[in-house]
């Protein structure tokens, strides 16, 4: 059915959309390969492209850029035009951004297992591709800051914020973080040396925490979890507090990841402390969306997309409750270089960034294709516990595995002479390794589901016939005249 007035652009939307299934499986296959080559450390063996220094920023990229980027682009487009009522600002520039970041993401794969890299994590990618992906970034940011400007509504919708805030931040962070001098077509030095460098890469890696695996995915939360429960917000003014709080205290807690380092003292206490407060705005905003269900819970029964949604929150409390504790350098005292870090990460990465964003998609995709429901219902709940026990075991299996790791690290005998080698822990840590393997391919065939589920429900809407929404919905069309 086709509308006489503007539509919305849903065709970046689709694209993204898919792209996100397909780097998500491609990014978690990687996982779960190197997670069998720490179980099994001569897999890849004399292979160079298949070493595990290499794969790691593969899969840490293709996770966190190819699958959690797109699903970004593709909600914050979608989102941008349903909440403005507006059409994106021009469709040449979308198809810029949807070509350009799969450009960034092929050259990423290609010339990571190569060994190109400037060393930096979250940044390995060399400057050529640094500048494209700084090119394109200007173009999505045009793209939506256009678009809210065209609006016809008057309001800009609390999702709109978090979604331009990450936007402006990762600008700031990517083009401050890689500013360096080439020295060859894919080799560059950094600009900053020594205890600065640590401190501007750290002051990196921790906002591309905050603002790219966290206020994008803030903003998914407040347009897919009142959407989907069918009810609005919990409280419109916890969501405004929630979101100058965020960006006021995110910006300062990067430190905690250089304790005791050569960072200045004071450098590293700052960090700490804005680190607990952060506890504060992440839980608020957390339980304003939890919250958001009152009066619904009994939805959560028959609604495996809710579940996703709700079950996301408590991961995100989970890691914003241990992630300050992190903080405190006792605590990062015992923490630090152990797997405790690596299950702090996945409950963030796994239980928060997937989980919503595959609640988010499931949400979406029908009502984008016109449809009432995707087309298993049922393979959406199976996707969700099969996605829930996986994380289960991956996290428990690596807290478990850190504790132990520090603890008999810094055991020490009367004498003063250490316990434990550090063989007998490695050797002690292998079950955990195995187990969090096991979760990994839970994971990954959950994903495999969710991309069966996806091919079909596109089937089903080619059977129904092409879906084009006007711009204003004929209810607020009426309202106008
Ligand atoms: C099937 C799912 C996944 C598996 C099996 C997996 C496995 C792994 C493994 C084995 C490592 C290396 C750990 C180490 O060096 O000790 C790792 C690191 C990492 N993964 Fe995943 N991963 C998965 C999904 C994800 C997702 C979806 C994200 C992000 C959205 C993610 C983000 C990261 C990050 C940021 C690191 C680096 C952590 C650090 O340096 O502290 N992973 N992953
Ligand atoms: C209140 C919020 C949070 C705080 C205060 C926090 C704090 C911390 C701390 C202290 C570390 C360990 C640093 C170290 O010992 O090297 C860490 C590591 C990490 N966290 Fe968080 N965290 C928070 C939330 C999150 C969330 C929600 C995610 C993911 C979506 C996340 C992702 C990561 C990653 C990827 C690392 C590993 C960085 C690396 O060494 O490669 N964090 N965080």
């Amino acid at each position: 059915m086709r509308s006489a007035g503007e539509t919305y652009n849903d065709r970046v939307v689709h694209q993204f959309t898919v792209a996100t299934v397909v780097w998500g499986i491609v990014g978690m296959a990687v996982g779960v390969l190197i997670a069998a080559q720490l179980y099994w450390p001569t897999l890849g063996e004399g292979i160079p492209w298949l070493g595990y220094g290499r794969l790691r920023p593969l899969h840490t990229n293709a996770v966190i850029f190819a699958f959690g980027g797109s699903a970004l682009f593709a909600t914050s487009l979608h989102v941008v035009q349903r909440t403005c009522h507006a059409r994106l600002l021009s469709d040449r520039l979308a198809a810029f951004v949807f070509w350009g970041w799969q450009a960034v993401i092929v050259a990423a794969a290609v010339t990571l297992p190569l060994g190109y890299t400037q060393g930096k994590e979250y940044a390995e990618l060399e400057w050529p591709i640094d500048i494209l992906i700084a090119v394109v970034w200007v173009a999505y940011a045009v793209l939506f800051f256009g678009t809210i400007a065209r609006r016809r509504v008057r309001h800009i919708y609390v999702a709109n914020w978090f979604y331009g805030a990450f936007i402006i931040a990762v600008a700031l962070l990517h083009i401050v973080n890689n500013v360096s001098m080439p020295a060859g077509a894919l080799k560059s030095y950094s600009a900053y040396s020594g205890a600065v460098d640590a401190m501007v890469q750290w002051w990196y890696g921790h906002n591309a925490v905050g603002f790219f695996l966290t206020a994008g995915f803030l903003g998914m939360m407040y347009y897919f979890v009142p959407k989907q429960a069918e009810r609005p917000i919990y409280s419109y003014r916890l969501s405004i507090v929630h979101f100058w709080a965020l960006i006021a205290v995110y910006m300062w807690a990067g430190p905690h990841h250089l304790l005791y380092t050569a960072l200045p003292d004071w450098a590293q206490s700052v960090g700490m402390v804005f680190s607990l407060i952060l506890l504060a705005p992440s839980w608020g905003g957390a339980i304003n969306g939890v919250m958001t269900l009152s009066g619904v819970w009994h939805k959560l029964r028959t609604d495996p997309i809710l579940k996703f949604l709700i079950v996301s929150l408590s991961f995100y409390m989970m890691a914003t409750f241990e992630g300050p504790m992190m903080s405190i350098r006792t605590v990062n005292s015992l923490s630090h270089y152990t797997d405790w870090t690596i299950g702090h990460v996945h409950a963030g990465a796994l239980g928060w960034v997937a989980m919503i964003t595959i609640g988010s998609l499931y949400s979406m995709l029908p009502r984008l294709l016109g449809l009432r429901a995707m087309h298993s219902v049922k393979w959406v709940d199976l996707h969700f516990w099969l996605h829930t026990l996986g994380v289960v075991l991956y996290i428990a299996a690596m807290w478990i595995a850190g504790v132990m790791q520090g603890l008999m690290w810094r055991a020490t005998n009367a004498d003063g002479t250490l316990t434990y080698s550090f063989v007998e822990a490695l050797a002690a840590t292998y079950p955990y390794y195995l187990v969090r393997l096991l979760g990994g391919l839970l994971v990954l065939g959950g994903m495999g589901l969710m991309a069966a589920n996806v091919w079909k429900t596109y089937a089903a809407a080619r059977l129904a016939g092409e879906v084009e929404q006007p711009v204003l919905p004929p209810d607020a069309a009426a309202a106008r005249t």
